[in-house]
C-alpha cells in the first residue's frame, strides 16, 4: 500500500487545517510548531541517556543546583529549559516565557520581535524518573498577553486556566508522543523518528466517565485531610465496600505518564493537599501542571478539580502557586468532590 492511499495527518497539516477552519490564528499555529520542535530536541537528549551525559544532578559536586521551589535540579531539567527558551526566543510569536525552573518570567530578548502570546512550561516533568529510564515529559500552556504586544511581567501570566488558548504535553516514553488541545478536543501525535515529524495517531481522545483505576502516592496517607482519607478508604474497601467494586492502583510518579494512561484508558489521578507543609496547597503547580492537564482532560470529556472547585476556574495569585489535583474520569472526580462537600458541611 502506498502512503498516498493511507496518508497520516502530520501535526503541521492538523494545525494548518485548524487555522483554515478559523479555530486558531497563524501565530498560534507557528508557536505550537516551535514548541513541538523543541520537544523533538528534548526527546533526542532524553533517549541518549547515559551515552549523552544527560543523567544525574545539575550543579557541581558539593553544590546542588536548586530551583525557586527548593527542588534539586537534574541536568535534564536545565537542558530542557534551555532548549525551550532558545527555540522560542526568536520566532516573534511570544512576549515572554515562564517556567517551573525559573524564578520569574523571561521576556523575549530585545534583539527579537515580540508577539502577543505567553508560554508556560514544566520543561521536564517526572525528574525523579530520569535516572531510572522511566517515562518523563514536557508540559506546556499558552495564554494571550492581556496587554497585547509588549513587555510582559509575572502579573500578566496570572490568568485562570480557562483562559488558555492551547495546552499540551510531550511524553518521552517507549515512543515520543505529543498530546495537544487548542480548545477543540484533545489529540495525540506520535513522533516518527525517521521523518522527524509528529503524526496524528489518535483524534479526539475520550476518557470514560467511569473507572476502576486510581493513581496516588499512598506513602503520604497520614498527611491527608479527612475527605481524602474517606474517599480512598472507599476505594480500598473494594467489592465489599460502599462502591461495590474492586479498584486497581498505578503510580508512575511522572504526571505526564499517569495522565497519558488516563487519557488512554481512563482512571483518576490524585495529588491532594496534605499536612506535610501547611504553607503549600499540594505538590503540583497550577500554572505548569494542573492547568494544562486540566484543559486536556476536560477536552477529552473528563474533569479536573481541586476537590472543591474546577481547576480551570482557580484564580492564580502567584506564578509558582501549588494546588490539589483530582483529574480524570468524571464520575470519579464527582465522587471526590462529594466527599469534600460532606466534610465541609455542604452536602
Ligand atoms: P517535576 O519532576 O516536574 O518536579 O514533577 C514531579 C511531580 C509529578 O510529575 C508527579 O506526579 C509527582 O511529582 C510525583 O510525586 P511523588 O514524588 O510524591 O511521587
Ligand atoms: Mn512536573
Ligand atoms: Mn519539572
Amino acid at each position: 500500500m502506498s502512503t498516498q492511499e493511507n496518508p497520516r495527518v502530520s501535526l503541521t497539516r492538523y494545525l494548518i487545517e485548524e487555522q483554515r477552519a478559523g479555530r486558531i490564528e497563524a501565530d498560534l499555529r507557528q508557536l505550537i510548531a516551535v514548541v513541538a520542535r523543541a520537544c523533538t530536541s528534548i526527546s533526542i537528549a532524553v533517549s541518549k541517556g547515559a551515552l549523552g551525559g544527560v543523567l544525574g544532578d545539575a550543579g557541581t559536586a558539593g553544590s546542588m543546583s536548586m530551583n525557586i521551589q527548593g527542588e534539586a535540579q537534574k541536568k535534564l531539567d536545565v537542558l530542557s529549559n534551555d532548549i525551550l527558551l532558545e527555540a522560542n526566543a526568536w520566532g516573534g510569536h511570544l512576549a515572554a516565557c515562564a517556567s517551573e525552573e525559573m524564578d520569574h518570567c523571561q521576556p523575549i530578548p530585545d534583539a527579537y520581535p515580540r508577539g502577543n502570546f505567553l508560554l508556560l512550561f514544566d520543561p521536564l516533568d517526572g525528574s525523579s524518573n530520569i535516572d531510572v529510564n522511566v517515562s518523563v515529559g514536557t508540559i506546556f500552556s499558552v495564554l494571550r498577553h492581556p496587554d497585547g504586544v509588549g513587555a510582559a511581567t509575572d502579573a500578566h501570566f496570572l490568568q485562570p486556566g480557562s483562559a488558555q488558548v492551547a495546552a499540551g504535553y510531550c511524553i518521552y516514553g517507549p515512543s515520543t508522543m505529543l498530546v495537544l488541545s487548542v480548545g477543540h478536543g484533545t489529540h495525540a501525535f506520535t513522533l516518527d523518528r525517521e521523518q522527524g515529524a509528529f503524526l496524528l495517531t489518535q483524534r479526539d481522545m475520550r476518557i470514560p466517565a467511569d473507572t476502576a483505576e486510581f493513581a496516588v502516592n499512598v506513602s503520604n496517607q497520614r498527611h491527608w485531610e479527612p475527605p481524602m482519607q474517606a474517599y480512598v478508604e472507599e476505594l480500598l474497601a473494594g467489592k465489599e465496600g460502599p462502591r461495590g467494586k474492586d479498584f486497581n492502583m498505578r503510580w508512575i510518579a511522572s504526571m505526564v505518564a499517569d495522565v497519558h494512561r488516563i487519557l488512554t484508558r481512563g482512571g483518576i489521578f490524585i495529588y491532594p493537599w496534605d499536612r506535610r507543609d501547611p504553607g503549600k496547597a499540594g505538590k503540583l503547580r497550577l500554572m505548569y501542571e494542573a492547568n494544562p492537564m486540566g484543559l486536556l482532560v476536560e477536552q477529552a470529556g473528563g474533569a479536573a478539580s481541586t476537590g472543591r472547585e474546577r481547576i480551570l476556574d482557580v484564580p492564580p495569585q502567584q506564578l509558582h502557586q501549588r494546588v490539589p489535583v483530582f483529574l480524570g474520569s468524571r464520575n470519579e472526580v464527582a465522587a471526590v468532590e462529594r466527599q469534600h462537600a460532606i466534610a465541609d458541611g455542604k452536602a
